[in-house]
């Protein structure tokens, strides 16, 4: 299962022996989907050098605070920002010494007061190192600040000693750092999204449909998934893989849709109406080709079923989340939506020309619900699905509690 699917992670490398083990972790978490890129201490780069990780992430490897070349590419600010999660491993008892007491003599020490993400250490020394009354200090104190420390582990240590001190396994590592983005805050529920355009046939060759990509959709089915949720994804016609963990029904046309989403839906606790359903489809479908010889031509549409609207007022026991995708007048429609169609909220977008929604990796959202609002500023679409999850679980589970 990618666990850790448009993840981003930052891997911290200090001076010591299980250096070299960092490769393994950069190697597992790329494995399981996460984008990784390597900070090394100068001390680091004695143990292993800064090539191979460099092989291993296709990144640069960055090791200099004041290097002008890095600063103008991806600065130590940047790379904070850019992280969802800061993991040091192996941090050496000299590096949590200096991060305790608030240094920014290199390059991860900088970064790491520079960053909000959550910082994990995995601490790796001999075991007399690690037992000192400094080193432990210390550690409670970055404790006290929110870093996470995992580890260390018991067992022989490179010096022969035998004791608390080893760097957890690669393993135990990457499992920690991917346990940390599974929220549970659907834990059990059963979600039901919707996701992608739809086709309507005119002809065997030539169809009506939308500019929708699906990755607003599937963002949100691998948000879910790691929000704890049973998730099924009913997907248009997309060129998108299939997040890991979920029940995916391929569907073409509105109808299709409305026939995947109406079996399931009984079921569904939640129901997130991302897709771009087409909204008139053609009352006949030519059986062959239809010639172009006139210079006109008249087709007949008749409205698609609305799937969201059935849901929503099919059970009231199912939270139904609607999206509005709008090119004018967004929350007067939008907020118009929540009304007609019965619904718990709604998700607002702007599309057309120049707007995040359709088709661009990015986007941002103006949620309404009966009494409530929350903007959501632009950002990638991942990112933007987990907020927008979040605030659907608040609210459900609000919901759910009265
Ligand atoms: O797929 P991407 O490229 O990532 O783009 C994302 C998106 C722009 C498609 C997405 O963010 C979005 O706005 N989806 C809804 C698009 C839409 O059809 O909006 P609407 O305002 O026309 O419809 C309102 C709601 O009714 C939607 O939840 C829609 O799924 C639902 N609907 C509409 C028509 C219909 N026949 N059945 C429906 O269920």
């Amino acid at each position: 299962m990618n666990k850790l699917q448009h993840r981003r992670v930052l891997l911290g490398v200090t001076g010591g022996i299980a250096a070299y083990k960092a490769a393994e972790i950069l190697r597992q978490c790329q494995t399981l989907g996460a984008e990784v890129r390597v900070v090394m201490t100068p001390a680091a780069t004695e143990f292993i050098t800064p090539l191979t990780f460099q092989a291993l992430s296709g990144q640069p490897v960055h090791t200099k605070l004041l290097d002008a070349e890095e600063e103008a590419g991806m600065g130590h600010i940047n790379l904070a920002r850019w992280a969802d999660v800061i993991l040091v491993a192996p941090a050496s008892a000299d590096f949590i010494a200096r991060l305790a007491s608030g240094m920014a003599n290199d390059l991860l020490t900088t970064l790491l007061l520079a960053t909000d993400k959550t910082v994990m250490l995995a601490p790796a020394m001999n075991r007399l190192m690690f037992d000192d009354a400094n080193t432990q200090g210390n550690l409670r104190k970055l404790e006290g600040q929110g870093v996470v420390i995992l580890g260390p582990g018991e067992g022989v240590q490179a010096c022969g000693e035998v004791g608390l001190g080893r760097m957890l396994e690669p393993e135990e590592l990457v499992q920690a750092v991917a346990e940390y983005f599974q929220t549970g805050e659907l834990a059990g529920l059963n979600v039901l999204l919707n996701a992608g355009p739809t086709r309507e046939a005119i002809d065997p060759v030539r169809y009506i449909s939308n500019h929708s990509s699906g990755k607003m959709g599937f963002a949100l089915a691998q948000a879910c998934v790691e929000a704890g949720a049973h998730v099924t994804l009913v997907a248009g016609p997309v060129q998108l893989q299939t997040p890991s963990g979920l029940e995916r029904i391929d569907v073409i046309s509105a109808h299709e849709m409305a026939e995947a989403v109406m079996a399931k839906s009984k079921q569904a606790d939640i129901f997130i109406a991302s897709a771009a359903v087409v909204d008139y489809t053609p009352v006949e479908i030519a059986q062959n080709k239809i010639k172009k010889n006139a210079s006109e031509m008249q087709l007949t549409l008749v409205k698609t079923t609305d799937i969201l609207t059935d849901v929503a007022t099919q059970d009231d026991s199912t939270f139904c989340v609607g999206f509005a995708a709008e090119t004018d007048n967004l929350e007067e429609y939008a907020k118009g939506k929540l009304k007609r169609k019965s619904l718990d909220m709604i998700a607002a977008n702007w599309v057309g020309k120049d707007s995040g929604g359709f088709n661009s990796d990015h986007n941002s959202l103006s949620v309404y619900w009966a009494d409530g609002e929350q903007q959501i500023g632009s950002m990638p679409k991942p990112e933007l699905a987990r907020e927008l999850i979040t605030l659907i679980a608040k609210r459900y589970h609000e919901k759910n509690s009265a």
